[in-house]
């Protein structure tokens, strides 16, 4: 493991001051789903000398950072290696939070020493392996994806986690191409993506290769359906008044959060035109950011990795 990686936490005193209220003291339970270097938890451990943290990670070498760094809080922590979806109810009744968390933070997608660590195979920018797996012990590579699924996936994958107008003609190359020779790097793959995509690339646009190897990702680590199992069983594990706090890196993620919030924060389910509710639905959350937070010019400069950042919270309401 490489330690000159590091990740700066993204609209960070955002994320804490929504998570805690601020408080500076007193009992304090919080999962943070998607650990990474523990920034985000050791703010909030700091600020709080009670608070105590469920830090789950499915990338081994992400928990073995965030250990260093949260040690200094070692008897207030516990840390799980698995995907948060089916690790976070298991791990809460393990350690018996049996009234359930005050906070739940997802800080989704990469971590910098994943992205910046050409063997991990996440960017165009380096030449490295195909991987792409944020769970190193996975059987699911992105050369696995390019060299054997069907062409009608590869469409589906790159037209639905790419959104690429381009899908089509990416995949038939792809199947052309791997004929000859199997996919095993990055820059491979770049190359294709270059090639098929360079006549449409429209001025302002991110780098052509930018969303293929986005969509891969999303693929080989099943981000999406991670999100929306996680996000039902984070407000089933929160106590009343406690807060939802997610923060998305592309619009893929964040409409998933926000019709979430959206949805549990409905105050009557009935189709519209009835004279009197039947539904009896309870709204479960109440939304916190009506827009979401984005970074200031200042942690932009400081940190251009946040561009993309869209932070929304909620507070689950009392049954
Ligand atoms: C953006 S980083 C989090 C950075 C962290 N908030 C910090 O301040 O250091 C995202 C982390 O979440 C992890 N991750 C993403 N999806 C996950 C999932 N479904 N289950 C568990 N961990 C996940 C990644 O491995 C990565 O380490």
């Amino acid at each position: 493991m490489n330690s000159d990686y590091t990740h700066i936490p993204v609209l960070a005193d955002e994320t804490v001051s929504l998570l805690t209220g601020d408080r500076c003291s007193g009992a304090f339970r919080m999962i943070d789903c998607t650990l990474g270097c523990g920034g985000h938890s050791s703010m909030v451990l700091r600020q709080n000398p009670d608070a105590e943290l469920l830090g789950i990670d499915r990338d081994p070498q992400a928990i073995a950072r965030a250990a260093a760094k949260l040690d200094f809080a070692a008897d207030r922590i516990v840390l799980v290696r698995g995907d948060f979806a089916s690790m976070m109810r298991n791990a809460v009744s393990r350690i018996g939070w049996v009234d359930g968390v005050d906070a739940v933070l997802m800080d989704l997608g990469v971590s910098s020493p994943q992205i910046d660590d050409p063997a991990r195979g996440f960017s165009f920018r380096f030449n490295g392996p195909l991987d792409m797996r944020m769970d190193t012990t996975s059987p699911l590579t992105a050369a696995r994806v390019l060299n054997h699924y069907d062409e009608k996936d590869l469409v589906r994958i790159f037209r639905e986690y790419g959104e690429l107008k381009e899908a089509v003609p990416l995949a038939r190359a792809v199947v052309e191409i791997r004929e000859e020779k199997p996919f095993e790097t990055t820059t491979q793959f770049a190359e294709v993506c270059d090639k098929v995509l360079r006549r449409n690339v429209r001025r302002g646009a991110p780098p052509t290769p930018t969303l293929c190897f986005q969509a891969l990702r999303i693929e080989v680590n099943d981000e999406l359906g991670q999100l929306r199992r996680a996000l039902e069983e984070a407000v089933s594990l929160l106590k009343p008044n406690g807060i939802l706090a997610v923060i998305s890196f592309h619009s893929l993620e964040d409409r998933i959060v926000k019709h979430f919030m959206n949805d549990m924060a409905e105050k009557c389910k009935c189709p519209p035109g009835l004279p009197v509710c039947i539904c009896n639905w309870k709204p479960k959350l109440s939304i916190l950011t009506k827009k979401p937070v984005t970074a200031s010019a200042e942690e932009l400069e400081r940190n251009s990795r946040a561009a993309c950042a869209k932070l929304r919270g909620a507070k689950k309401l009392t049954d």
